[in-house]
């Protein structure tokens, strides 16, 4: 019985954890983002070799969260092409999606979005390549966009 409970309350505090959103740029330039749900976040400036992290999270009135990459600063409010890596948690997963706005702010370049032992959405030359970008993962995983793969 005593090993039973101790089972359980292991089983617990490993489904409760939760991995993080990263943007990692692998660009010889800085890029910025903005974790978006139903307000915007503060401007996150990202320098090449570096990464922003977010525990997955969701929002309470808009659900899923959008992390908008611009190859610009301001670029969130200058009307610069965008990259959307949105996520939404659902229980034990989180479902990934991948797609752009005013443009391809890594135009000619390589991104991807990993989590581990999940499917992985690859832009080999930053362009929408067709098809459902959708994938779903473990929310207890990392869910990674690199910008310059
Ligand atoms: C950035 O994130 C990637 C993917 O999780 C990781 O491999 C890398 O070590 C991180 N780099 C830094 C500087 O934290
Ligand atoms: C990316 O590759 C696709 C398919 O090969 C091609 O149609 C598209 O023009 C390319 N885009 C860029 C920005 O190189």
């Amino acid at each position: 019985m005593r090993c039973t409970i101790a089972a359980l309350a292991i089983f617990a505090s490993s489904a409760v954890a939760v991995g993080n959103a990263v943007v990692s740029n692998k660009c010889t330039s800085t890029v910025y983002a903005w974790s978006v749900g139903s307000s915007v976040g503060a401007k996150q400036t990202i320098a090449p070799g570096g990464n922003f992290s977010e525990p997955l999270h969701s929002d309470a009135t808009s659900g899923g969260i959008a992390l908008k990459i611009t190859a610009v600063d301001d670029g969130l409010y200058n009307g610069s092409p965008q990259q959307i890596f949105s996520y939404s948690l659902d229980g034990g997963s989180v479902w990934y999606d991948l797609s752009t706005a005013f443009g391809e702010p890594f135009s000619g370049k390589h991104v991807t979005v990993t989590s581990s032992g999940s499917p992985t959405i690859d832009w080999p030359n930053g362009s929408n390549p067709g098809g459902s970008q959708v994938k779903v993962g473990s929310s207890d995983q990392n869910v990674v966009f690199t910008a310059c793969a």
